[in-house]
């Protein structure tokens, strides 16, 4: 079992882990190539980076990151990055603009359909702490189904706070579903705390010292 940072190499093996961990959701159905395509900002962005477990020649569970500096939030650069695959796949398989997630975001979709047209907008959402650190937002942790219970996503996150440390930054933010007590629980287990409570979702922080 070895920790490593992730490079366009694994894009591969860490869509695996994604569509194993998360078998439901419209990324999943829209297959491999966009899961791929999606992840690609994790590993090309300079305000971004992603961490995987390798075992077995198989990704066992990954963390990626997002540093609030003023560029595109995370949703929208995966869906910049897997725009073209995407809609490819949207055509392969109509009956995926019905999937509940695409009517839930269709905002987000309508937002980015505009971008493409428009460009991207010009820097925004910048997350500051009150003393001025930029906040690391963590988007995307799972562990494949076959590793869990290790207590691999505690170490991811763990790994992703040490790195995000070292960069300079002091505060760490996701958001998960309530109706997910498994990762909620775990997040709690190693210092995150509640700070809001926003359509079903919990936004969750942590300060590193
Ligand atoms: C949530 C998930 C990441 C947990 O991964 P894991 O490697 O099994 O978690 P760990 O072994 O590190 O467990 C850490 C803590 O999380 C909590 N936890 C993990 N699995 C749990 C479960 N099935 N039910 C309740 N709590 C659970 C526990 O508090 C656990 O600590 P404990 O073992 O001391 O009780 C994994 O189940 C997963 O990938 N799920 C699908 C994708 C997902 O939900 N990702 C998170 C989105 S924010």
């Amino acid at each position: 079992m070895e920790l490593r940072v992730a490079t366009e190499a694994d894009l591969g093996i860490l869509a695996e882990c994604h569509i194993l961990s998360f078998p439901q959701t419209l990324s999943a159905k829209l297959g491999k190539a966009f899961v791929m395509q999606s992840l690609l900002p994790f590993v090309q962005d300079k305000n971004k980076f992603m961490l995987f477990i390798l075992e077995d020649g198989k990704c066992a569970g990954y963390v990626n990151a997002n540093i609030r500096d003023g560029s595109l939030g995370s949703a929208s650069s995966m869906l910049q990055s897997a725009f073209g695959v995407g809609l490819k796949s949207v055509l392969m398989k109509p009956w995926l603009l019905f999937h509940r997630e695409m009517l839930e975001k269709a905002g987000l979709v309508l937002r980015n359909i505009k971008f493409r047209i428009a460009g991207n907008p010009k820097k925004k959402n910048v997350y500051k702490t009150p003393e001025g650190s930029l906040v690391v937002g963590l988007p995307g942790m799972c562990v494949h189904p076959e590793f869990r219970g290790r207590g691999y996503a505690t170490m991811l996150m763990l790994a992703a706070e040490g790195k995000v440390k070292e960069l300079g930054y002091n505060r760490l933010r996701c958001t998960v579903s309530i109706a997910n007590p498994a990762a909620w629980k775990g997040h709690r287990k190693i210092g995150f705390v509640i700070v809001e409570e926003v359509k079903g979702q919990y936004k969750m922080e942590k300060g590193i010292n």
